[in-house]
């Protein structure tokens, strides 16, 4: 979908499927490249950025396709290159996962740098770092890295603990996997995400002591064995519905979650005004009023999530009163805020923060959507308008969440888009 228009004011209501993890699966799909044998994974959601992870994989020469039933089947014994193409990787930051493994696995990885982002600074220099301390030589020549090392040695890797970084404890953590001896790794991110790839890993062989901590202990094996495993709800889609429904004063359940991996959101939730209903796998949300103002700063797990923050600012900008948000993980993660001006919201960002005075109504417009998650801020905001909005860039969207137009219509959205094929990524290309 590429353009997306919403008649908002409509209360959601119901019950909605949350998708497997965008950011939890793209791990497992890249740690499926160190296992000797078939991986199948379940629960996988069909979003591009998997599609994108998948084209990587088959680009290395692995077999990677979704079976009848779903699941997605991962084999790594054909694999024939230790190069990831450029073409996938400045698509889908994410893809850079797939250095640590190919440098376990067949010590050699010649992986381009992800280079500009739109929601800020993302460079890789923690990952490289802890590539070096393993023992490999990196050299950084002509936008890409290439690493190689015989076998990587067992050290100590120190991460800033004010930097906390997923992307380089899932990366560091599948290279020391296979590394001789043992490498602890301190602070450590603990994002369920982070915390279901060192499950993964552990059930595929690995030997790893202190999941789901800030300190990993991981002794390296020689192989890890092929498994089946099913990766854990999204969180952010979960969030995202339950915004939604705030922000359209209805009652939605979302299902399956862990509420335990939502515990910061909820809590910000309920301080805004939402009754919140916990269950053993799902979370209700109704509210029928406009939301009280809450200051709100994003954090590493289990802090606020920075991906949950544009869909925070949209709720805060109908709230009752002043609300001050601080970014503290990506520095352009404000983005959607002009767009949401344009909506009649009062937002003033500085510094990091945003202060959002709130206003009792948003207004629909035209607005173009930046990245997926100010995609995602960009359609609750035109949920709870007055009027048409029209979203271009919903593309995006669609890099990480799974049919959310279908997802909000079934709760009673107007929702609509207008389908545009994307000549470089068709949708069903990675289905069988
Ligand atoms: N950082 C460095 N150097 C590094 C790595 C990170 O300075 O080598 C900095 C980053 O610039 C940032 C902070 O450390 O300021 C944290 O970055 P992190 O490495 O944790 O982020 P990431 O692994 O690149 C993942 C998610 C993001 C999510 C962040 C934070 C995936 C594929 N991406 O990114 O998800 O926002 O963690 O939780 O898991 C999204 O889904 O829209 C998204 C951007």
């Amino acid at each position: 979908m590429s353009r997306i228009t919403i008649h908002g004011g409509v209360p959601l209501r119901g019950t909605v499927r949350v998708s497997g993890s965008k950011n939890g699966s793209l791990p497992l799909l890249a740690a499926s490249l160190l296992v000797d044998g078939e991986v199948v994974l379940h629960n996988i959601p069909h979003i591009r950025d998997i599609h994108t992870m998948i084209r990587m994989l088959r680009a290395l020469g692995a077999r990677a396709e979704f079976r009848e039933d779903g699941g997605l089947v991962i084999d790594g014994s054909s694999i024939n290159s230790v190069s990831a193409p450029y073409d996938l990787v400045r698509r889908m930051r994410g893809s850079f996962y797939v250095a640590g493994p190919l440098l376990a696995r067949f010590g050699e990885a010649h992986v381009p740098l992800p280079g500009g982002c739109v929601i800020g600074s993302r460079p890789v220099d923690f990952h490289i770092r802890g590539f070096k301390a393993l023992g490999a030589e990196v050299e950084e020549k002509h936008g890409a890295m290439h690493a190689t090392a015989q076998r990587m040695r067992g050290t100590r890797i120190y991460m800033d603990p004010r930097l906390r970084s997923v992307g380089a404890t899932v990366n560091l953590t599948m290279a020391a996997c296979m590394a001789e001896g043992t490498t602890v790794i301190e602070n450590a991110s603990r994002e369920p995400e982070v915390v279901d790839c060192q499950k993964f890993l552990t059930a595929a062989g690995a030997q790893i002591q202190g999941v789901g901590t800030t300190t990993l202990r991981i002794t390296g094996v020689e192989q890890l064995h092929g498994l089946e495993w099913t990766a854990i709800s999204d969180r952010m889609e979960a969030g995202t519905f339950l915004i939604a429904a705030a922000l359209t004063r209805g009652e939605v359940t979302v299902e399956p979650v862990d509420p335990e991996h939502m515990s910061m959101v909820i809590d910000v939730l309920e301080q805004a005004g939402c009754d919140i209903r916990l269950a053993e796998r799902s979370v209700t949300l109704s509210m029928d009023d406009r939301p009280d103002a809450v200051d709100v700063m994003t954090a590493p797990y289990p802090g606020y999530p920075t991906d949950l923050q544009p869909n925070t600012g949209v709720l805060m900008s109908i709230a009752r009163g002043a609300s001050v948000i601080e970014e503290t993980i990506f520095d352009a993660r404000f983005n959607y805020v002009d767009e949401l001006i344009r909506m009649g919201a009062d937002v003033r960002v500085m510094d990091g923060a945003a202060i959002f005075k709130g206003v009792p109504q948003l207004f629909g417009a035209p607005v173009v959507a930046t990245d997926i998650r100010a995609g995602a801020a960009l359609i609750l905001a035109g949920l709870a308008a007055e009027g048409e909005t029209e979203i271009s860039g919903g593309a995006l969207v669609d890099r990480g969440y799974e049919d959310i137009t279908g997802k909000l219509s079934s709760l009673g959205a107007r929702i609509a888009t207008a389908p545009e094929a994307d000549p470089e990524t068709p949708d069903d290309e990675c289905l069988v």
